[in-house]
């Protein structure tokens, strides 16, 4: 095989064979396709596209690059949920113990965060004592105790995708829809799942600014796991505005807690509700069907909270410790009356990361207390002088860039000009 030939091809707009896919792929991760090569091929994929049979080769040859997990033989069935990402996204810390309490077994290989959005890793790592990484034997312990087990990725996992989206990452081809299907998919795949509820963000704290794109995101990806066996649904979900009213690391831990305990913001418990029924429907679960319980009774009836503490202490983590908290605090204050009739969700998420919630490269520490307090939801009142934001973070000298960050990033006005956004966009199987 010649990978000039395969370049050409793509960029010529042909179809790339299934030969051709598993080659180039196999070929990159040995280290015999050159990167500059790749990264001609990445752009030509960029510009040209790849169809519904490309980009499930494509994907099954990322996943063939590594180990795949195997969970046959639990006494329940797997099903998980992947999120695109988003500012204030902390819906995998209560929705993992709320399936489990409900009669699934949770099996949520997570990443860190970079840029503006934050990772689920960096949000557990704030609570003392618990543990990312883990071996596939204790992986397997924890979900078989727990209904649930929340860890990194290993190594082994799609190497392929670790290093083509290295590689993406510094060739301005991150953006290219079957790319990022095939790459998020290659690795829930991997992790060994029976079913997948896929949240696919949009707005403009999410990947994908408009409705249409991330409805093309998620049919590519509904279709590359149903292409593989696994039951795979997307929902479309709003991400113009942060969710919740906590953004950082152990903010949104003690967010999660709230909602767990039955109580919390109703934009984060029904979100975290309606992804747990599609979890419980796409892996055969039938609410009053064989004890499985309804998602919103597991919160209500203190179900959902005991799994969150069974599933924290099995990693090492004390749920009742008290988390970190930031060495400093400003508010700022809202400079009129009115209704909050906009918030935007990649201004608080830069916000947040300015004060030390995110990382600026992969080897930065995070700082978990570090964050951004909402004290008001579009479509709520606010009092010129009260409180609009707290602002946390170690050093105090970050606060004026976050400060910046946030000018502009809301409006206040008239009652009657703010249109409540729905929550679920929509549905896609
Ligand atoms: N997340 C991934 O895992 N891969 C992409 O390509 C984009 C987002």
């Amino acid at each position: 095989m010649d990978v000039i030939e395969v370049i050409r091809a793509k960029r010529d707009g042909h179809r790339l064979t299934p030969e051709q896919i598993d080659w180039v792929i196999d070929a990159y991760t040995r280290g015999e396709v050159a990167e500059e090569q790749m990264s001609a091929l990445a752009m030509a994929i960029f510009l040209r596209g790849m169809d519904r049979a490309e980009v499930s080769r494509w994907t099954e040859a990322m996943l063939a690059s590594g180990e795949r997990l195997d969970f046959t033989g639990l006494d329940r069935p797997t099903t998980d949920k992947h999120s695109t990402g988003g500012v204030g996204d902390k819906i995998t810390l209560p929705l993992t113990p709320t399936v489990a309490a409900c009669g699934g077994a949770v099996p949520q290989l997570s990443g860190r965060g970079l840029g503006h959005t934050g990772g689920t890793l960096d949000k557990l790592e704030s609570i003392p004592g618990w543990r990312a990484s883990l071996s596939t034997a204790e992986m397997r312990r924890v979900l078989e105790e727990t209904g649930g087990v929340i860890c990194a990725a290993g190594a082994g996992l799609a190497p392929a995708d670790r290093k083509l989206y290295a590689l993406r990452d510094v060739t301005g081809t991150v953006e290219s829809i079957p790319l990022i299907a095939a790459s998020i998919m290659s690795k829930k795949l991997a992790e060994g799942t029976g079913a997948l509820v896929l949240d696919v963000k949009v707005g403009s704290g999410a990947f994908m600014k408009d409705v249409a794109s991330a409805r093309e995101l998620a049919r590519t990806m509904v279709d590359i796991g149903t292409d593989h066996g696994v039951r795979t649904v997307a929902l479309l979900t709003d991400m113009s505005t942060p969710l919740g009213r906590r953004v950082g690391n152990a903010l949104e831990v003690a967010e999660a807690v709230e909602v767990l305990s039955g109580a919390g913001p109703a934009d984060v418990v029904g979100l975290t509700v309606a992804l747990a029924r599609e979890m419980l429907a796409a892996a055969g679960l039938t609410p009053g069907r064989g004890g499985v319980k309804d998602p919103a009774e597991a919160l209500r009836d203190g179900s959902a909270l005991a799994a969150w503490k069974d599933l924290v202490r099995a990693q090492g983590g004390d749920p009742e410790a008290p988390l970190p908290e930031a060495a400093e605090r400003r508010v700022v204050l809202a400079p009129a009356t009115g209704t909050l009739t906009r918030l935007d969700a990649y201004q608080v998420g830069l916000a947040a990361w300015r004060l030390g919630a995110g990382r600026a490269r992969k080897e930065d520490a995070v700082s978990f207390g570090a964050g951004v307090t909402l004290h008001a939801k579009p479509g709520e009142r606010v009092a010129a002088g009260e409180p609009l934001f707290t602002l946390h973070a170690d050093e105090a000298a970050r606060f004026d860039r976050a400060a910046q960050a946030l000018e502009g990033s809301f409006d206040i006005g008239d009652d009657a000009r703010h249109e409540p956004r729905p929550l679920v966009i929509d549905r896609i199987a």
